[in-house]
């Protein structure tokens, strides 16, 4: 029994005094969902700021990104270690740094290795772009990225990474994906090649996420399917009402 999982992804909105705001309107309520592994990813500026208000509560904190070598010269970029310090969770890969940040499999697959050797969980994202999925290349783009983001992991490693399914084109477009869609597509892209890869009890240990303009009221339509175990959430992540409801619907 896979434990469901939603993550919020505040991507570059909220300075600290904000996130402190939007963290004591909807701390109390997530603090009694028991059932739900939450975890808040602010912009790094305001980690600091989130990881003191929640600890103590079951709410986790991420940063959005982390470089894989342990200290240098790398202008702007952050540690494992200096994550793992405030954080116990990291998304990686995610399609806005794909795209515009040059991530490429190369760099997710050292980030998700360097993440898992400090402890820290990756919440490691795939999925095709519009253009992609519209010439039917879906499952051979998502499968290629699994194979190659986690590629020299251990079972026991790939057992902790969760992965996030966001098509790109259900990204802050409204437009999400079906439920039925994306379970489908979980299925072939990520259950399948990760039992190839590291067996049926890490493949089944996976948490897999949607993302892709999630909100409240479609969220219980992906937590009905049998492979999808949470959200990744962008936009609806940024509004206390609007992120309580989508935990709520994965309890
Ligand atoms: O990381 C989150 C995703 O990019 C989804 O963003 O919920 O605003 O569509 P969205």
């Amino acid at each position: 029994m896979r434990k469901p999982f939603v993550a919020g992804n505040w991507k570059m909105n909220k300075t600290a005094a904000e996130a402190a705001t939007l963290v004591g309107a909807m701390l109390p309520e997530l603090d009694k969902i028991d059932a739900v592994e939450i975890v808040l990813c602010p912009p790094a500026t305001a980690v600091p700021a989130v990881s003191g208000l929640v600890k103590g509560s079951k709410v986790g904190v991420g940063t959005q990104n982390l470089h894989w070598e342990e200290s240098g010269a790398f202008t702007g970029e952050l540690s494992p270690a200096m994550v793992a310090e405030f954080c116990g969770y990291v998304i990686i890969g995610h399609s806005e740094r794909r795209a515009y940040f040059a991530e490429t499999d190369e760099t997710v697959n050292k980030k998700v290795k360097a993440a898992l050797a400090h402890g820290l969980t990756p919440i490691m994202c795939v999925g095709e772009t519009l253009e992609e999925n519209e010439a039917g290349r879906t499952n051979e783009v998502v499968v290629g990225q699994v194979k190659a983001d986690m590629a020299g992991l251990s079972a026991e490693e790939a057992a902790k990474v969760v992965v996030a399914y966001e098509p790109i084109w259900a990204i802050g477009t409204g437009k999400a994906a079906s439920g039925d869609l994306a379970n489908k597509v979980i299925f072939e892209t990520i259950r399948v090649p990760l039992k190839e890869m590291f067996g049926s009890a890490a493949a089944e240990a996976v948490r897999v996420l949607y993302g892709g303009s999630v909100k409240g009221s479609n969220a219980a339509e992906f937590f009905g399917q049998a492979e999808i175990d949470g959200a990744l959430v962008g936009g609806a992540s940024l509004k206390a009402e609007d992120f309580l409801a989508i935990v709520k619907a994965a309890a």
